[in-house]
């Protein structure tokens, strides 16, 4: 299954399945990563009330654990703040997980007040996000909050 617009955005709901977070977000990751170009990682991390926890992704295997204020993610998770990174070698405790990765976008979500997992983007590139990209997948965000229920953690265990 494979749904191609000229609007990705408009494409996000048919790959979301409410009683099933897991699969929804494999599809949403695989969908994104097909979709944008000069990424070699991108999927969610989601927040089991203490850490964030690896989930649905493509790229290469990743950190299966990072504590809030940790890394890129930990620190937009903690900031509940979409944060760019131009050049990820000049943040400070920035994670390794793809060697190649150069810069860094990653995209809190929030679902009624409670922060319940990120966003993250990686590219081999310096600075490859723009403003634009960072709305875009901000949108992205707002599109899965609107359509999934992140209460339901995967695998079935509920919060
Ligand atoms: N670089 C991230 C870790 C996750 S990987 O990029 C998939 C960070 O600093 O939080």
């Amino acid at each position: 299954m494979f749904i191609a617009s000229q609007d990705p955005l408009s494409d996000i709901p048919a790959y979301c399945e409410k009683q099933n977070l897991t699969s929804s977000l494999a599809n949403v990751s695989a969908f994104l990563m097909a979709h944008t170009e000069n990424v070699n990682w991108l999927g969610f991390y989601l927040y089991d009330g203490a850490k964030l926890v690896l989930g649905p992704f493509q790229g290469k295997p990743a950190c299966t654990q990072i504590e809030l204020g940790k890394g890129v993610c930990g620190t937009a998770a903690l900031e509940r703040k979409t944060l760019r990174i131009d050049n990820v070698d000049e943040f400070p405790g920035h994670i390794v997980c793809d060697s190649i990765s150069r810069s860094e976008l990653v995209v809190p979500i929030v679902q009624q007040g409670q922060l319940v997992g990120v966003l993250d983007i990686d590219s081999p590139s310096l600075a490859r996000f723009n403003q634009q990209d960072e709305l875009f997948y901000q949108k992205v965000v707002e599109s899965l909050l609107q359509h999934l229920d992140f209460g339901v953690r995967p695998f079935g265990v509920q919060i």
